[in-house]
């Protein structure tokens, strides 16, 4: 198992306001396994996103990921496991605009000083989402959905053990949100990554081995997608 969430509990506090966000929440992940959720606006996907990817802490319960118990461990530790095994598409992107897109996709690899054969993994990448002739622009020359497209190669780029993706479809057109997806199985197959994907979208929800609703602060399992 690489990912193994016990019990997740997170609410949050507005004053005297408590909203209850995620109640009792299990989730298990196996190696090349990829796991949909689905669910309204403001149901918590990120809020779960974020915990599961230790960018959060929950107010009770513990997340493992590849066996190690993410609380326990000191920020470079924790910083270290990150690095290594998770990879982020975030719900906005966040870019850094000083850079250009393959700068962008690069930057996971200097950080972790592992640029070995890399450009040449990013140039493919590149071409294979459609954006070899946009590696260079920053990111306010792109469109929304090629900046969309960068933050998913800068997510895969050290082929992390788990992929976390928030609606990464979120503004894509149908035929660029099919080469996404299709990028993301034919990662899976090829290097046995495991993928956490949020979604608005019923297509997208399809490709998960495992299907889920996040409703009412619980994970439902579903197979009527
Ligand atoms: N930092 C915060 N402080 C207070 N409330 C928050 C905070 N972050 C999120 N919330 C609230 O928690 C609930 C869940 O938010 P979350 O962003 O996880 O939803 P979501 O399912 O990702 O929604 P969307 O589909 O719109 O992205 C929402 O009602 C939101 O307003
Ligand atoms: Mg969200």
């Amino acid at each position: 198992m690489i990912l193994n969430a016990l019990e997740i509990n997170k609410s949050y506090h507005n004053g005297s306001k408590v909203l209850h966000v995620l109640r009792d929440i299990d989730l298990q992940l196996e190696q090349g396994e990829i796991v949909t959720i689905m669910g309204q606006s403001g149901a918590g996907k990120t809020t779960l996103l974020n915990i599961l990817g230790t960018l959060d802490k929950p107010d009770s319960g513990t997340v493992e990921i590849c066996g190690q118990n993410v609380h326990t461990l000191n920020d470079e530790d924790l910083s270290s496991l990150r690095n290594n095994h998770l990879g982020f598409v975030f719900q906005f992107h966040h870019l850094l605009p000083e850079f250009t897109a393959m700068e962008n996709v690069l930057m996971p690899s200097l950080i972790a000083g592992d640029e070995k054969d890399v450009m040449g993994r990013a140039s493919e990448l590149f071409k294979y989402v459609g954006m070899i002739d946009r590696k260079d622009h920053y990111p306010t020359q792109l469109s929304g959905g090629e900046r969309l497209r960068v933050a998913v190669l800068r997510a895969i780029i050290r082929k992390p053990t788990v992929v976390l993706a928030d609606e990464p479809t979120g503004n894509l057109d149908v035929g660029n949100a099919d080469r996404l997806l299709n990028l993301f199985k034919k990662i899976n197959e090829d290097f046995d990554q495991a993928f956490v994907i949020t979604t608005h979208n019923p297509n997208v929800a399809k490709i998960g081995n495992r299907r889920y609703i996040l409703e009412n602060e619980t994970l439902l399992l579903t197979d009527s997608i």
